[in-house]
């Protein structure tokens, strides 16, 4: 995979896989009534992505020598809480998507209802998992994880951005008109609050120190940026082969973008600087975070 290093690759596949089997377990099949509600949940979860943000909940939570059984609750959570957002996201008054992740969209799949509720389902089983004691021994801890993924999902994050996303795209009265500096908070609020939030409930986990958690969050301000404008570039200049989703939707839909705003070269211009203001921010914690460097050269070059 391009711009990924040995070390990465290797790491992902295995945080990857334990997420997945966590995500199982949290997510059982079962004969109820209701079974199919289940069904559509793991069809949307278990079926792949890149699985970026897990991966840097187990790796910021490794860094400060959390158990991997709380890591992977709180990684597994965070995936709910964004599939759930995809399916959402894909459904024919959102964004209207037949491909996500090299398959049919939930919604295709199954039904709109029933995305509808498996969208509910994973978000609402997410805080389910956080507030449960296995997740961390002390109570603060796993309220402070609860608050902290509901203020990065919710109206002042993912949602949030999501609504200024479709109110831009449509045109409609009283639609924001997008320059670079409202397009990077939408981009901020849609992605960029899940990927921080992501990168620091392994300081939150571990207790870290307030100034090694601010560096988390500063190296993930623009990670989360960064990776945003490289969605919108891969939408023009990828496949579907590649990217598992349809490409060149933004440009159909009108939507306003860093492409459309800055330019191809210049946007990618933009993406390159995030990266190494990412990396800049990982300075007090020497070797201890060359995945987290590693993970911010992929953001970066990825196909995918
Ligand atoms: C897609 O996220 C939605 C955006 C926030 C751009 P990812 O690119 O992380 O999707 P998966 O999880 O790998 O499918
Ligand atoms: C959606 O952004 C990000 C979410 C919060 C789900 P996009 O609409 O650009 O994501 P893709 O391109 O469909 O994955
Ligand atoms: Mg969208
Ligand atoms: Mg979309
Ligand atoms: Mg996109």
């Amino acid at each position: 995979m391009p711009g990924m290093s040995d070390a990465l690759k290797a790491a992902l596949a295995d945080k990857s896989a334990g997420v997945t089997e966590t995500l199982s377990q949290l997510l059982p099949e079962i004969t109820d009534p209701e079974a199919r509600l289940f069904q559509a949940m793991r069809y949307s979860s278990l079926n792949g992505g890149k699985r970026l943000r897990p991966f840097l909940v187990m790796t910021t939570a490794e860094m400060f020598r959390v158990s991997p059984s709380s890591a992977l609750r709180v990684a597994a959570a965070v995936e709910m809480v964004h599939c759930y957002s995809l399916i959402h996201d894909d459904l024919p008054a959102l964004d209207n998507d037949d491909l996500r992740r090299g398959t049919p969209t939930c919604h295709k799949q199954f039904d709109e209802a029933t995305a509808i509720l498996a969208g509910d389902g994973l978000l609402t089983r997410a805080f389910d998992v956080l507030a449960s004691p296995p997740t961390h021994s002390d109570p603060a801890v796993r309220c402070l994880l609860v608050q902290e993924l509901a203020k990065a999902a919710g109206p002042f994050g993912m949602v949030g951005g999501q609504m200024v996303d479709i109110l831009t795209e449509r045109k409609a009265d009283g639609a924001p008109e997008l320059d670079v500096p409202a397009i990077t908070r939408m981009h901020q609020m849609k992605t960029g609050r899940m990927i921080a939030f992501s990168c620091v409930a392994g300081a939150i986990l571990g207790k870290a120190p307030a100034q090694l958690r601010q560096a988390l969050n500063s190296y993930a301000h623009d990670l989360g940026l960064c990776f945003q404008i490289v969605d919108d570039l891969l939408d023009v200049e990828g496949s579907a082969e590649e990217l598992g989703k349809s490409p060149g939707k933004d440009a159909a839909s009108g939507k306003v973008t860093f492409v459309t705003l800055l330019g191809l070269d210049r946007a990618r211009d933009q993406a390159r600087i995030l990266a190494e203001q990412a990396i800049h921010h990982l300075k007090p914690f020497d070797g201890e975070a060359d995945l987290l460097r590693d993970v911010a050269n992929y953001v970066l070059e990825r196909r995918s």
